[in-house]
């Protein structure tokens, strides 16, 4: 059992399995991070549990390091199942533990387990204090990041914060931090980048407003409820990429074209695109790219372009679909878009594509079709235009 700060053990749970979660590919499987400190001679904090699935892990790696009846209290800091799952199956052979959470995850965790409801709880909010003999915790709200109970518990006697899902991936592995991972952070980097793209797209409001609550507090460690931690220099590197979140400021130079064909005359367009456009292309062929992966893509990407033949009188479903789920998460708004497609007899799919962009906050900077395919000239055209 790995422990990440003196007096801090992991318990959590590794899912090498799962490969969705929230409705998006987790193609490098999840953790559930729970963490036990020892608060006193005879009393232990639990901060957040695991997935039902993983109830008597936890249960286990926590009876490693101190009897049930010494565990004193079991911080929750969101009501969502893959962190509360095991809560209702191993409460009760817990027998002195008080919930500790604020009163919406209180409510949320009573409406999902309503075998929760008999518990003890303590409410906290932003001005509470829990104090025990050789630690003490005082409590984050951050609602909306992602759900409204969401909040963050800060430990000021070890500078850590438990941050459950902010700042977290989605990633399978045995190692607890970033810097674990040498040359290969970026990957870090990116997985959380996923994870903001498709979870907290629509919440950067709230995410600024998290980000000014912690300036004034001295975080030395994050340990969130997902992936790895982040300690020493990293904490700066991934506030600030939030920071730049929170601004929506995340954006570069970087066009990302999502697609689909169904005669190859619009990949023929997006080909020529990809070819000739002078930035970092990320190239999304809904054929075989997820809507994970295309989330991911426009994330960084100040330019979008989508193509879709014109098929039945509209643009293809999954060109549709694809729009709607990067509208929803609020990753098409600023950007400035470019929509292309070829038609047979009915010209239909570029208006549509350029409605929903507009709709969704895009600025469409240009509109390209052609009648059944493009031949040399209308590529060479198109490329002199880009
Ligand atoms: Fe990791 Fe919102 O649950």
């Amino acid at each position: 059992m790995t422990e990440v700060l003196p007096g801090v053990h992991w318990v959590g749970a590794v899912d090498w399995s799962v490969r969705i979660f929230h409705g998006y590919h987790t193609d490098e499987g999840s953790s559930y991070n729970a963490y036990l400190l020892r608060g006193a001679e005879d009393e232990y904090v639990l901060i957040d549990t695991v997935k039902a699935a993983f109830a008597e892990e936890l249960f286990e790696r926590v009876c490693q390091l101190c009897a049930p009846e010494k565990l004193a209290y079991i911080i929750m800091n969101h009501a969502e199942n893959d962190h509360s799952g095991a809560l209702p199956l191993v409460i009760d052979r817990f027998p002195n533990a008080v919930i500790v959470t604020n009163e919406v995850c209180r409510q949320n965790l009573c409406r999902i387990h309503k075998t929760l409801n008999r518990c003890k709880f303590k409410i906290v909010n932003d001005k509470s204090e829990l104090r025990l003999e050789n630690v003490s915790f005082c409590f984050i709200p951050v609602p909306l990041l992602h759900w409204p109970d969401s909040m963050m518990t800060y430990c000021p006697t070890l500078k850590a914060l438990f941050s459950n899902d902010g700042f977290g991936q989605h990633i399978a592995c045995p190692e607890r931090f970033v810097d674990q991972f040498g040359d290969e952070q970026s990957r870090i980097v990116e997985l959380m980048r996923e994870y903001n793209a498709n979870i907290l797209g629509p919440f950067q409001d709230q995410a600024q407003i998290a980000i000014k609550k912690l300036a004034g507090v001295d975080v030395q460690t994050i340990l969130p409820a997902h992936g790895v931690g982040w300690r020493g220099p990293d904490v700066g590197i991934v506030i600030r990429e939030y920071a730049l979140f929170a601004q929506r400021k995340q954006t570069e130079d970087e066009l990302t074209i999502v697609f689909q064909s169904t005669s190859g005359a619009t990949r023929r367009i997006a080909d020529a695109l990809a070819q000739t456009a002078p930035l970092k292309i990320h190239y999304a062929d809904l054929d075989f790219t997820d809507l994970t992966k295309c989330a991911l893509y426009t994330y960084t990407s100040r330019f979008l372009a989508f193509g879709s033949p014109t098929i039945r009188g509209a643009m293809t479903p999954r060109v549709e679909a694809a729009m709607h789920y990067l509208r929803g998460l609020n990753l098409i708004r600023g950007r400035k878009v470019l929509l292309f497609g070829a038609y047979g007899w009915a010209e239909k799919s570029v208006k549509a594509m350029a409605q929903l962009a507009t709709a969704a906050g895009g600025e469409c900077v240009g509109q390209k079709t052609v009648k059944l395919r493009p031949d040399d000239q209308w590529i060479r055209n198109f490329e002199s235009e880009v």
